[in-house]
Parts: C-alpha cells; sequence; structure tokens
C-alpha cells in the first residue's frame, strides 16, 4: 500500500505505543483495535448502551435521544461486504440524531479518476464528523487515524475513525458487541428489576458458578485462523482473571490458531488450548458439555486460495458443526454466539438450534446496534448529557 508508505513506522510500533495515539483524556479518540477495550472502558461502554437502550422504550426517551447528536454527520465508508455492522451503524446514528451518508462502492466514488485513498479519506472529513469504515486493506483504518492525527497537529480539520473490520485482522466494534451480549448472559438477571435472579437456582447444578465474564471457559469454533472476529474478542476475554480460551477448528493451518495470537493472549495470562473437535476429551469428559460460552464462525472462504479451495473440500466438517444433540448437551446458561452471517450451505449452525434458549445470535446482532450507539456518544463527549436526560426519564 504505497499511498500509506509514509506511516509505515507508525505501522510497526508495540500496540500500546500506537494506543496512547487512539486516545486523548481517557477518552478514545478513534477505535482501531481490541485491545484499546480496557475492563474500565468496556464496563462504561455497557453501562451507557443499558442506559441508551431504557430511554429508547419511551417516546420521550426518543425524543431526548434523538436531540443528543443531532449537530453530528456521519459517514459510512464500507467497501467491503457488510449487512449487520453496517445497518446497526446506521441505526446507532439514526437513534442519537446524527445524520449519515454512505459509500459502499468505490466504482462510485473517485477513486475510479485515481483519486488516492487517502484524498478520499481527507474529503470525507470535510464534510462529515466522523469516518466509520470497512475494508479488505490490513491496516487502512490505521493509517487513516494517523492522517487525521498529522492533520490535528497541524491545526487543520481532523474527525474520529472507527474501524468496523479490517481485512482479517481486527474487529473492535464487534468485539465490544460480542463482550456485551456475554456481559449480559452471564449477569444470570441479577440486575434486572422485573425478573428473578437465575443464579441460586443454576448454582444447584453449578456449584462453582459466578455471575461476570472471569472465571470462564469460551469456545470459539470454525475459522479461528481467519476470522477477524475471533481474534478481536479473544483479545478482549483474554483480559479478565481466571479465563479459558478453547480453539475448535480442523487441522489445516490457514484455520488454526497462528503462533502471533496464541502467544498474545497467554502473555496476557489466558488457559489457551486448542482442539480439533467439540467432542474432543477435556479430562474425560466432552468439551461441548464443559464450556460456558460457545463462539461459532462461518470458514471465511473469501480468503482461500485455489489449494486451499480444493483441501478445504476434502475436509470433514461435522466435528465443527453445531447439531441439536450438542446444545441440548451444554451447560444449561452457556450462551451460544456467532458474529453472522451463518453459512447456509455448510449449516455451522442449523435453523434448529435457534429456538433454544442459549441461542444468542440474534439478540447479539441488536445489542451491536445500542453498543455502537454508546460508542458514539463516548467518542463525541455526550456521556453525561446522556445520563442526565436518564435520570430525568426514571
Ligand atoms: C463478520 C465480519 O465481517 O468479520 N461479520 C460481522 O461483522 N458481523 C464475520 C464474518 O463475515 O464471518
Amino acid at each position: 500500500m504505497d499511498e500509506f508508505a509514509s506511516f509505515n513506522a507508525q505501522l510497526n510500533r508495540p500496540i500500546d505505543a500506537k494506543n496512547v495515539e487512539f486516545q486523548r483524556m481517557g477518552r478514545l479518540k478513534h477505535i482501531i483495535n481490541a485491545a484499546q477495550l480496557t475492563p474500565e472502558l468496556l464496563q462504561t461502554l455497557c453501562r451507557t448502551a443499558d442506559s441508551i437502550r431504557r430511554l429508547a422504550k419511551t417516546r420521550r426517551g426518543n425524543e431526548a435521544l434523538k436531540s443528543l447528536l443531532a449537530d453530528k454527520r456521519a459517514m459510512l465508508y464500507f467497501t467491503q461486504p457488510s449487512t449487520r455492522t453496517f445497518l446497526s451503524f446506521m441505526a446507532a446514528c439514526q437513534i442519537l440524531g446524527l445524520t449519515c451518508n454512505e459509500v459502499r462502492d468505490p466504482k462510485t466514488s473517485s477513486e475510479v479518476k485515481r483519486e488516492s485513498r487517502t484524498d478520499s479519506i481527507r474529503m470525507f472529513s470535510s464534510y462529515f464528523d466522523i469516518i466509520i469504515m470497512r475494508s479488505q486493506i490490513k491496516d487502512f483504518a490505521e493509517c487513516c487515524a494517523y492522517l487525521m492525527n498529522r492533520l490535528e497537529e497541524q491545526e487543520k480539520r481532523s474527525v474520529p475513525v472507527i474501524n468496523a473490520g479490517s481485512g482479517s485482522d481486527e474487529h473492535p466494534t464487534q468485539a465490544l458487541l460480542d463482550y456485551y451480549t456475554i456481559d449480559r448472559s452471564f449477569d444470570f438477571d441479577e440486575h434486572s428489576h422485573s425478573v428473578e435472579s437465575r443464579l441460586p437456582a443454576l448454582r444447584a447444578t453449578y456449584p462453582d458458578l459466578v455471575p461476570g465474564v472471569e472465571h470462564k471457559t469460551y469456545a470459539f469454533c470454525g475459522d479461528i485462523g481467519r476470522g477477524r472476529t475471533v481474534r478481536s474478542l479473544a483479545r478482549v476475554l483474554a483480559q479478565f482473571p481466571g479465563v479459558s480460551l478453547f480453539f475448535v477448528s480442523a487441522d489445516h493451518p490457514d484455520l488454526m490458531l497462528d503462533d502471533q495470537l496464541r502467544q498474545k493472549l497467554k502473555r496476557a495470562g489466558a488457559n489457551v488450548q486448542e482442539f480439533h473437535s467439540l467432542e474432543a476429551d477435556v479430562n474425560g469428559r466432552p468439551l461441548i458439555e464443559q464450556i460456558d460460552c460457545l463462539y461459532m464462525t462461518r470458514i471465511q472462504r473469501e480468503h482461500n486460495s485455489e489449494s486451499t479451495e480444493e483441501e478445504l473440500k476434502q475436509l470433514d466438517l461435522s466435528p465443527f458443526r453445531l447439531t441439536l444433540d450438542r446444545v441440548h448437551r451444554m451447560k444449561e446458561y452457556a450462551p451460544i454466539l456467532h458474529p453472522f452471517p451463518r453459512d447456509s450451505v455448510i449449516d455451522e449452525i442449523p435453523i434448529e438450534v435457534d429456538n433454544d434458549p442459549r441461542a444468542m445470535y440474534f439478540r447479539q446482532a441488536r445489542n451491536g446496534m445500542w453498543i455502537r450507539a454508546a460508542l458514539l456518544v463516548h467518542l463525541f463527549d455526550a456521556a453525561d448529557r446522556l445520563h442526565e436526560a436518564d435520570s430525568a426519564a426514571r
């Protein structure tokens, strides 16, 4: 990516050094990678999302939400296919009164006239107050954040950048919504006023069960090597104490956990283990019966080379498919997540599973809208005004 050559030195630094530049006075300036999602920030964003969904239940609350960022405009620059991420960001903008515009097909923009991507981005920043972007190019969003920082240093107009998926590398806002879904699942309705906590009853069967994301075993199944949602969420979860991360994939180098990520997760303190079946033996019992949360993924065929395509055709994928029998053997409270889309041919989660109360993937998608709205509130520093509106409405 020649036009970004001037950012190479910045790209090649340790992540902590980079992330200092993506924040300002304890708040995010850009969101580029999952390492920015610290436990404190996650907690703040989840509480903000809770306030937004509470306000959205009433007409008055909705009016308050709609006026919150009504003076802002967002550019959705999505040059890679997207349904949920695009629509949930758009819905999040609409909830908060932001006006949105979109470029999805670079053929309709001046890139066909050989405009550089950097010029396109700078133009977007002239008209809009935030750029939400998805690209198949790994470091593109990160380079855009550096470009904005450079403009800011020159006292020129600069806006926040949100990475909504970059190559097979990172998808931090998906990790955010996955975390939000897991956090709510492991709340066991403890903080809900209308429902009684399920925890005492569950403890009769699972005496060691504690609320929260800590002290849990998470299994990721499917395309571990190329699933950017797996990479981002695993890094977020590895920050919490007592977390085990089980990676379940076919024995193929493209699908398995890569060494770099394995090392990062271990360094963060997680117990990392790898398996080749949902039925693999873990201390004398099948894995599927012992995990606290299952994160299913699709085989990312768009990244296949011709030879990989042929090799994958020969693989038996049944050990990585979630059958109803497997669901019935899971722990009663263990949520099943999937970033979606699911593959309707490989059928990693058959539709029969959808009615099981553990199936969270549709709720997960809706959670994406609330938590992405919370992220926008955070980036525009509107949390105080939001919480004022929330208290006034109660
Ligand atoms: C994921 C993505 O684009 O990385 N989808 C999403 O954002 N919900 C997962 C996928 O495409 O498999």
